[in-house]
C-alpha cells in the first residue's frame, strides 16, 4: 500500500543524562558505538528516510522538558532515551503526555532483562511505543516507526 505525504517529516530526538558517555560507559551493555558516532548514524538513517531530525541532549530533567516542549510547535513525533530518569521522572511522563505528540522511547540496552529497578518505565504508560535491547539499532528502529506512525496518520 502506498503511503503518501509532501515535505520532509520532522522529528526531535532527545537523548537523556549520561548517553553523552556513550562508548566510555558500559560498552558491553551500550554497546561501543560512541555518542558522536551514534548521532552519526542516526543522521545518515534519517537521511535515507526523508527525515528533518533534531537531535538534543541533557543531562538535566527541566532542559529534557524543555526540549520537548519546543518539539510540540515543530515536530511531529517525538524518539527520546531518558536514560536514567526513565525509571522515576513523573515530570517527563507529565510533558511527553502533555505534548500529544506520537513518542517512540527508546533504550539501547533490554532494560527488562537488567535491575528491578530498570525494569519500570514511568514513561511506557504515555508513549506510542517502546524499543529496547538492539544498542545503537534501537534509535534507527525507533526512526522507521516514527516515520510509519506519522505517514499512517496522513492517509
Ligand atoms: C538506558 C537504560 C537506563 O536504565 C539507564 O539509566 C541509561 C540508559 C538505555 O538506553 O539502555 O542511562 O536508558
Amino acid at each position: 500500500m502506498q503511503l503518501t505525504r509532501s515535505g520532509p517529516i520532522r522529528i526531535t530526538l532527545i537523548h537523556g543524562p549520561n548517553l553523552n558517555m556513550l562508548g566510555v560507559r558500559d560498552p558491553d551493555i551500550y554497546g561501543k558505538d560512541d555518542f558522536a558516532t551514534v548521532n552519526r548514524k542516526i543522521e545518515a538513517h534519517a537521511r535515507t528516510l526523508g527525515i528533518d531530525i533534531r537531535i538534543q541532549h541533557s543531562n538535566c530533567e527541566g532542559e529534557i522538558i524543555g526540549f520537548i516542549q519546543d518539539a510540540m510547535s515543530w515536530a511531529e513525533a517525538i524518539v527520546i532515551n531518558p536514560g536514567a530518569y526513565t525509571h522515576y521522572s513523573i515530570a517527563i511522563s507529565d510533558a511527553i503526555a502533555d505534548s500529544r505528540l506520537p513518542t517512540i522511547e527508546v533504550h539501547l540496552s533490554n532494560i527488562h532483562s537488567r535491575e528491578d529497578f530498570r525494569r519500570h518505565s514511568v514513561v511506557s504508560p504515555v508513549v506510542t511505543g517502546q524499543i529496547v535491547g538492539f544498542g545503537t539499532l534501537s534509535y534507527l528502529l525507533a526512526l522507521e516507526a516514527s516515520k510509519n506512525l506519522i505517514l499512517e496518520s496522513h492517509r
